[in-house]
């Protein structure tokens, strides 16, 4: 199953200076009761920004997948070079965790999504990109003062 997970504002705005441009406690556990200790992909701008939280550069994930078309090694994870037929051939559980370039193509391959929307505007300089719903119904949801914490699964045809 492969699950992707982020966190927008309402101008569907999702990093800024290549950081989260929000602290929320809540969303922050949302996101570590879904994706830590499972297997991960992400793009490199993303494994980049993880790792000023992570200075180590061990990151919570029991496997990690960076894609990259430039590197060719990183300590601890495996390169992937070619999302699309990676996530056409990967027969696991995954959880998709950014950036905007990696969401754009792991859309199609989605099963569910764990979405949380920010009730508010940010200065921000990556967007979510365009995306529907159509396939997906709703089956659970949390709302916080500015948050609502979303979980979608892909209509079965
Ligand atoms: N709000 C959220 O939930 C959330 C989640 C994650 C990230 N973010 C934010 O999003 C921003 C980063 O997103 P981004 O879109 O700039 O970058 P990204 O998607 O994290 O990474 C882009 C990189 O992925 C690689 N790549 C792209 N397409 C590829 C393909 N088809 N095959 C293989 N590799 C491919 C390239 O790496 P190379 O250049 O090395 O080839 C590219 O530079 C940051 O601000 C971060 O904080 C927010």
């Amino acid at each position: 199953m492969i699950t992707l997970m982020w966190a927008m504002d309402v101008n569907k705005v999702i990093g800024n200076g290549q950081q989260l441009p929000w602290y929320y406690k809540e969303d922050m556990h949302y996101f570590k009761t879904h994706a830590y200790h499972k297997k991960a992909l992400m793009g490199y701008q993303t494994y980049v920004s993880m790792l000023k939280y992570f200075p180590s550069g061990k990151l919570p994930f029991s496997d990690i997948y960076i894609a990259s078309r430039k590197q060719t090694q990183i300590e601890n994870a495996f390169i992937i070079s070619d999302v699309k037929s990676f996530l056409e051939n990967f027969n696991d559980d995954l959880i998709v965790i950014g950036g905007a370039q990696i969401y754009k193509i792991a859309l199609d391959y989605a099963d569910d999504l764990r979405i949380t929307y920010v009730l508010k505007p940010y200065v921000g300089d990556t967007f979510f990109p365009k995306y529907s719903l159509d396939t997906f119904k709703l089956v659970d949801y949390k709302t916080q003062p500015e948050l609502i914490l979303t979980h979608y699964e892909r209509v079965k045809k």
